[in-house]
């Protein structure tokens, strides 16, 4: 009798916790697709005002690790023609290995103005 009364009960623990665990998936999936699919616009791409503030946080922040301030091997040489803005913001926001990440420190315009800058013509590492 024991038994019998268990097995329902499992059964329907196992189906409750294999819905709940498919719901986090897809939460998570949707989390990382999104945290990289910052789009950045053209206009905060190419307004000089914006290039300007995101240059005085590389100045205060990102030399240390980056650029010609940086003692060799500590963090590679920025490449951004090859950089998507997306790829950019994302490095920024949430870091990735020994890049440690900025979305505490500066707002989401803030980042966009850093991904300005270093995606200028006037980024000067
Ligand atoms: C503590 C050192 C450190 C600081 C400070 C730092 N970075 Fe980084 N950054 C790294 C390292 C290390 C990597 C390489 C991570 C990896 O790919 O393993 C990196 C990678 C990047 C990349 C990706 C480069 C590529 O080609 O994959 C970008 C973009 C970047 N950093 C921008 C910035 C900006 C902008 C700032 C300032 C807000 C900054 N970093 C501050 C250490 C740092």
């Amino acid at each position: 009798m024991q038994i019998k009364q268990a097995r329902p009960s499992f059964w329907r623990l196992l189906v409750a916790s294999v819905a709940v665990g498919a719901v986090f998936a897809c939460a998570a999936v949707r989390a990382e697709t999104e945290g990289g699919d910052e789009a950045v616009p053209d206009e905060v791409l190419t307004n000089e005002e914006r290039i300007g503030e995101g240059k005085v946080i590389w100045d205060a922040n990102c030399t240390y690790c980056h650029g010609k301030k940086a003692y060799p091997g500590k963090a590679p040489k920025l490449r951004p023609r090859l950089y998507e803005p997306e790829f950019v913001y994302s490095r920024i926001a949430d870091g990735f290995r020994g890049m440690p990440g900025w979305s505490e420190t500066y707002n989401p315009d803030e980042i966009e103005s850093v991904v300005a800058y270093v995606l200028s013509p006037r980024f000067a590492p």
